[in-house]
């Protein structure tokens, strides 16, 4: 396939997950911000919990990081109880993943969901980080193709072109998310998927958007193995959940993200 990948800036994502009060979010930020530079061709993104996000929305280097939220209701206001929504979040976060698969296996977030999930963040000028990825049973059945095809054809149903171009997807296999020491793709097997995914994006919505859309690598991502992802055709950065709370691990993957990009030290 003959379809580029745009060269835009590598993307490190960090998911803090559920992990980290207040005063180790901010310790770890602190820590962080010490450690990495400014780069102008790559973009380091935390998505710490919502809890932290306003706090560390004050202390951030804007010129190092930028903010995401790692989930957010779909309707703007009204009586939907323990809820934030991306309007409320639209002046303190960049991006928001979307779709992650701890959200569509434990709080059954389903297709439709996350379609409406999709279309909020970007009508608040959110970038969506959309998850997609097939759990193990669905690889084992050979479903891989049908499941990612299925993810992305609902979740980027309401967009227009423009805004898909702008969209983040993380492509995530469900079975190799946080094994470290565990079962980890393979970075070939990861390159077709990744070359599907954006084939898709290609026959939807043409060769420009195609070009555009970044796609990242998550699952199980550490400062030892994330140059074997970063370096595949059309990777554009990886998404990093356990490594990510780890400073030195988390700046690890950032210093390779550069090397890859600059060769050499930093
Ligand atoms: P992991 O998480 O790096 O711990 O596998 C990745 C993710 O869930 O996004």
């Amino acid at each position: 396939m003959t379809i580029t990948s745009n060269p835009h800036r590598t993307l490190v994502v960090g998911n803090w997950k559920l992990h980290l009060n207040t005063s180790q979010a901010s310790l770890l930020l602190h820590r962080l911000q010490e450690r990495i530079k400014i780069y102008r061709d790559i973009e380091v993104v935390i998505a710490p919990s919502m809890l932290v996000l306003q706090p560390l929305s004050v202390q951030i280097d804007r010129r190092k990081f930028r903010l995401a939220a790692q989930n957010a209701f779909h309707k703007d206001t009204g009586a939907y109880t323990g809820e934030v929504s991306f309007a409320m979040l639209q002046d303190i976060v960049h991006y928001a993943i979307i779709g992650h698969s701890e959200r569509r296996i434990y709080f059954n977030e389903s297709l439709e969901m996350i379609r409406e999930k999709v279309a909020s963040a970007v009508r608040n000028g959110i970038t969506p980080i959309l998850c997609v990825g097939e759990t193990k049973q669905e690889n084992r059945a050979g479903e891989t193709k049908q499941v990612l095809h299925d993810q992305i054809t609902t979740a980027l149903a309401d967009l227009t072109s423009t805004e898909v171009k702008k969209i983040v997807i993380a492509y995530e296999p469900v079975w190799a998310i946080s094994t470290f020491g565990g079962e980890l793709a393979k970075p070939d097997d990861v390159q077709k998927r990744m070359d599907f995914i954006r084939k898709q994006i290609l026959d939807l919505y043409g060769k420009r958007v195609a070009d555009t859309v970044r796609i990242l690598y998550g699952g199980s991502v550490d400062q030892d193995i994330a140059g074997g992802y970063l370096s595949i055709e059309g990777c554009d950065g990886v998404l990093v959940g356990g490594a990510s709370t780890n400073y030195q691990k988390f700046s690890g993957i950032v210093d390779t993200a550069y090397r890859l990009r600059y060769g050499g030290g930093n």
